[in-house]
């Protein structure tokens, strides 16, 4: 697939070299690619500025937001909640696309912890949807951290959740596909769009959990009960 991933970060840079060694044909998307191959300091969780890991990952290839959907069979929403609407903007024409939303409403304007920008009775995704309504949204993978969204066999030989949210049976159908191949048995399709606000807001005990056990190498694993 030609897959546009939007987003620069750990997020992007983890589903873009997992998806291109897979074979897919892959995008990142950023607002200028100039600033973005020039950075030479780490970022503020002390990553690797982009241009070590391009180097790494030479097949993916970095153009501004529109130019790496342009073409794109799945767009994937890898940036900054905060500046997620400003980015799909401009990206351009999203209509018809699939967009698998990683995004988190976090808003860090009042300090550590984070708060959650939108919460309760609306989601980050729900206002993706509602303002790209020719697109087909799912929430997915937000709830886990950026190396175990690729590669969730790293922990507990992969028996654990994710879950899907979106109004589109197809597109929640695609991305599932795109989740199995990644490593994940345990997908659970929560519903429509609105049901991403139960994921998004599980970010506030997430950030509890990490700093209580100081690694972010856990996740929910749903237990039920046997038929
Ligand atoms: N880190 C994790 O393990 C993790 C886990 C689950 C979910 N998430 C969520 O995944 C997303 C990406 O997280 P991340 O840690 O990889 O990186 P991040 O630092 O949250 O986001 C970086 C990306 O956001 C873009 N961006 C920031 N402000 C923007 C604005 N005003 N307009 C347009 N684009 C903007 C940046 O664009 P440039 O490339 O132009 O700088 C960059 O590509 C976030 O929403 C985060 O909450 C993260």
């Amino acid at each position: 697939m030609k897959i546009a991933v939007l987003g620069t970060g750990m997020v992007g840079r983890a589903i873009a070299g997992k998806l291109a060694n897979q074979g897919h044909q892959v995008t990142m998307g950023t607002r200028d690619p100039n600033a973005t191959k020039s950075r030479s300091e780490p970022d503020q969780m002390g990553n690797p500025p982009f241009p070590v890991w391009g180097k790494e990952n030479p097949e993916v290839k970095l153009a501004k937001f529109n130019e790496a959907v342009l073409g794109a069979d799945m767009v994937v929403n890898a940036t900054n909640g905060a500046g997620s609407l400003d980015a799909l903007h401009a990206a351009g024409n999203l209509d018809g696309k699939v967009i698998l939303d990683v995004s988190n409403p976090l808003d860090f304007s009042k300090g550590m912890p984070p708060q959650l920008f939108v919460s309760n009775s609306e989601s980050l995704a729900e206002r993706i949807q509602n303002t790209f309504p020719a697109a087909k949204v799912v929430k997915s993978l937000n709830t886990t951290n950026a190396y175990l969204m690729v590669d969730p066999k790293q922990l507990a030989n992969g028996e654990h959740t994710v879950f899907v949210s979106g109004n589109d049976a197809a597109a929640k159908g695609k991305v599932s596909e795109l989740l199995r191949g990644f490593g994940w048995t345990d997908v659970i399709d929560l519903g429509d769009i609105t049901t991403a606000r139960g994921p998004e807001m599980w970010l506030p005990l997430w950030l509890r959990i990490w700093g209580s056990t100081q690694s972010p190498m856990f996740n929910l694993k749903i237990v039920r009960a046997a038929k």
